[in-house]
């Protein structure tokens, strides 16, 4: 039997970690869709487009040759044959990707792509041999996917949030770092919050603060979460 995990929460939440560690340790498919949005963005900026202009983008989107990897020990991204896994993670990249994430046609067609990876997981032929995929987002418990067999909003504390970003990005964690990283993290959650609900978890989704656990503890709460919703 297919399985399907849906996990949201904002920036800092530890939601990538904690979404590959439970596809690796129950060999199911991992989905990013954070990178698909941020390999949209890298698309646009690579074409020379303005973000402003939302029917340039759309068109886009709409013809970018993307390849989007559901191995959660592989996670290189292709765009027009360029692996761009790190140029998706720069601070430049990421001021811009609440911009491209925020035009609806644009997430229609990330969207379809989304619904297309998670179903092909439900097939024997596909990387998980047909035990389903954890994907994980803003909107994967709402929109995408709101018939997953779990689907799970993962939150911690702002302070928590802000620590694991600032490690993320500079590599340490003192005060000034922090205070520079709240800049930029609430600005993120302000703008993406406008267009998805990730902040309040609906109805039958699971919220997991994480602020004081270790990722290995919220890895196995969602598993207990797993066997008794599957
Ligand atoms: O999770 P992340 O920081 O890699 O996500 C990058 C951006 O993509 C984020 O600013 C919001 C957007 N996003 C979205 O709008 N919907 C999703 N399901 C996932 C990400």
């Amino acid at each position: 039997m297919s399985t399907t995990i849906a996990i949201d929460g904002p920036s800092g939440s530890g939601k990538s970690t904690v979404s590959k560690e439970v596809a690796r340790r129950n060999g199911l498919a991992y989905l990013d869709t954070g990178a698909m949005y941020r390999a949209a963005t890298w698309w646009v900026l690579d074409q020379r487009i303005d973000p402003a202009d939302e029917d340039a983008v759309i068109a886009a989107v709409r013809e970018m040759p993307l390849t989007v990897p559901v191995d959660p020990d592989d996670q290189v991204i292709l765009c027009a044959g360029h692996d761009i896994t790190d140029a998706i993670r720069t601070p430049e990249l990421s001021r811009v990707v609440s911009r491209v994430s925020s035009y609806f046609p644009v997430r229609d067609i990330l969207i379809a792509l989304q619904r297309d990876i998670i179903a092909a997981e439900g097939e024997p032929d596909s990387y998980s041999h047909g035990r389903g995929i954890v994907a994980e987002g803003r909107d994967i418990t709402t929109v995408v996917k709101p018939d997953a067999d779990l689907r799970v909003l993962l939150t911690a504390s702002e302070e928590a949030r802000l620590a694991r970003r600032a490690k993320e990005l500079v590599g340490t964690v003192d005060a000034v770092t922090i205070e520079k990283t709240r800049g930029i993290v609430s600005e993120r959650d302000r703008q993406d919050s406008a267009v998805t609900q990730f902040l309040e978890a609906a109805d039958g989704v699971f919220t997991i603060d994480s602020s004081t656990m270790s990722i290995s503890d919220v890895v196995e709460t969602i598993e207990n979460l797993a066997g008794r919703v599957t």
